[in-house]
């Protein structure tokens, strides 16, 4: 299989003075001018119902950024025909073709959109420059072009043949239509989750999280340029249930692509196992779901990478990562040291408009999240368990700011130690030094989540100790280094437990899941 070996897109600086950097500038005012009026797309038609929801960026919610068409019941049925009409087609391609078009999205990305999408994703997502490049640029263009390196991986692994019989597997894509549900944190997830089983021959229904719509958009338009048949992928704008009733009912609904919420994932599982009986086949259900991501410093660690991995790990886009650091245990020897070196990182963080590049943290995305945000800051303020040692503010007159906050803790099962707050707000427990095996367990008893977690020690025996204690608290593990930032190709990227069914975003594992193998023997 002779395709393009895949490299990492190279992240660009956004610096004062480069050209980057003015480029994303007019990009963003150019956006801001328009009023966008963004349709859905069933097979290959923009289809416009007339119903309109506006958009406006979480940071300058009196703005608005234009209009999305919202769907009903009919687009979904539509849209599933316009899938299952594309699919002899497009199963039919061969895989260079398929290949082809996505690495031609890939270099669209790096190249003309590259500016286009961080734009949509700082402007609808308030995301700042340099986080928008890593996500909507280099993550989404790294899954394209790792996807397809993978696929051949994948065909290329073929049995053993006794003499006179030639064995061989074939990789089909699967039976139906595939339904991938997006979330609004990664411009690179929303992307990766239609085209990765669409890369494997599959034909798609995708809706994307309302909150994200405006990059969703620019995403339909990269893959409509790179030549993406008509009905290959197709988009609605309809609200959660109206799309799962129409969508799980359906005899050739064939799996699920997600990423969101464990409470909707939960609650789609069971739907689908009410209508198991109805499905031609059984469907696949992939999904990234919560995360209470930890740090867990020991006694001998580095006190300013400790304190590095919290300030970045916890407020880069506002906590909103699903890997973002939000627990944090440190030792009652080293935490001095450690508040020390936080104290200047903390202070130095600029909150407002990604439209100010100087800005590190932005707004949370939406009233809902803000109000959660807050209320929790406030339940810590008034406990006795807790204390807010930095941050404390929000302000929602503008756009949903919530400061960068750090509670401390005298309960290491507080509330906010267990559950997801899914913004810049970090609780953070100080251990007694004497009592780390009970830290330990306590941590891994904790909450239900077991998606990113990282440790820091410089001690090796420590170090091994703690990987093995702490075997099935994360799928991405990180040893002295912040629990965010998995690069395409080199961490695939996934957890367990309430975190998701692990089939590694960017990898062979998660493109296993959109085929269905045939084994073929034969005799001569
Ligand atoms: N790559 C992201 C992270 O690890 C998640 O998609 O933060």
């Amino acid at each position: 299989f002779n395709v393009p070996k895949a490299k990492n897109e190279p992240v660009l600086s956004y610096a004062p003075g480069t050209t980057e950097r003015e480029e994303l500038k007019a990009q963003v005012k150019a956006f801001r001018e328009v009023e966008v009026d963004i349709p859905m797309y069933i097979g290959g038609e923009e289809v416009r119902t007339g119903d309109k929801k506006s958009i406006h960026p979480p940071h300058d919610i009196k703005h608005c950024l234009g209009y999305y068409h919202q769907g009903d019941e009919t687009h979904v049925y539509q849209a599933i025909d316009a899938a299952l009409k594309a699919k002899p087609q497009w199963e039919a391609l061969s895989w260079e073709h398929r290949a082809s078009i996505f690495l031609k999205a890939a270099d669209l990305l790096a190249g003309p959109y590259r500016q286009k999408i961080n734009a949509a994703t700082m402007l609808g997502q308030s995301k700042n420059a340099f986080q928008a490049e890593i996500d909507a640029a280099c993550e989404f263009a790294d899954f394209l072009r790792f996807n397809v390196q993978y696929m051949t991986e994948i065909y290329a692994d073929q049995p053993e043949s006794a003499p006179g019989i030639w064995d061989r597997v074939e990789y089909r894509p699967l039976e139906g239509f595939v339904f991938a549900l997006t979330p609004f944190n990664f411009t690179s997830i929303a992307g990766n989750l239609p085209s990765a089983p669409a890369l494997m021959g599959n034909t798609v229904v995708w809706k994307p999280s309302k909150t994200a719509v405006y990059s969703a958009n620019i995403i339909m338009q990269l893959f409509k340029e790179a030549g993406l048949p008509d009905g290959v992928i197709n988009l609605v704008y309809a609200s959660g249930p109206v799309a799962a009733k129409v969508i799980f009912e359906h005899p050739e609904f064939t799996g699920i692509h997600f990423t969101g919420s464990t409470g909707v994932f939960q609650s789609m599982w069971k739907t689908i196992g009410e209508n198991i009986h109805k499905y031609k086949t059984y469907p696949r259900i992939v999904g990234e779901t919560g995360g209470k991501d930890y740090i867990f410093a020991h006694k001998s660690c580095d006190a300013q990478a400790v304190a590095t991995a919290i300030v970045r790990g916890g407020f880069e886009y506002q906590g909103q990562k699903c890997s973002a650091a939000s627990r944090i245990y440190v030792p009652e020897s080293r935490w001095e040291e450690i508040k020390g070196y936080m104290a200047p990182q903390l202070a130095e963080i600029k909150t407002g408009t990604p439209e100010d590049f100087t800005n590190f943290v932005n707004a949370v995305i939406d009233e809902d999240s803000f109000d959660k945000l807050s209320k929790a800051i406030d339940d810590a303020k008034a406990s006795k368990e807790a204390e807010v040692i930095f941050g404390g503010d929000y302000d929602k007159s503008v756009g949903y700011f919530i400061q960068p906050t750090i509670i401390q803790t005298t309960n290491p099962k507080y509330v906010t130690m267990e559950e997801e707050l899914f913004g810049p707000v970090v609780t953070l427990y100080v251990y007694k030094d004497a009592e780390l095996d009970a830290t330990l367990d306590i941590l891994d008893s904790t909450s239900m989540y077991a998606l990113t977690g990282a440790i820091f020690s410089q001690d090796r025996y420590a170090a091994e100790m703690l990987t093995k204690r702490l075997t099935h608290t994360a799928g991405n593990f990180y040893i002295n280094d912040k629990p965010t930032g998995a690069v395409v190709g080199q961490q695939p990227f996934g957890g367990s437990r309430g975190s998701g069914t692990n089939d590694k975003a960017g990898s062979a594992i998660n493109l296993m899941r959109w085929v269905s193998p045939r084994t073929i023997k034969e005799t001569f």
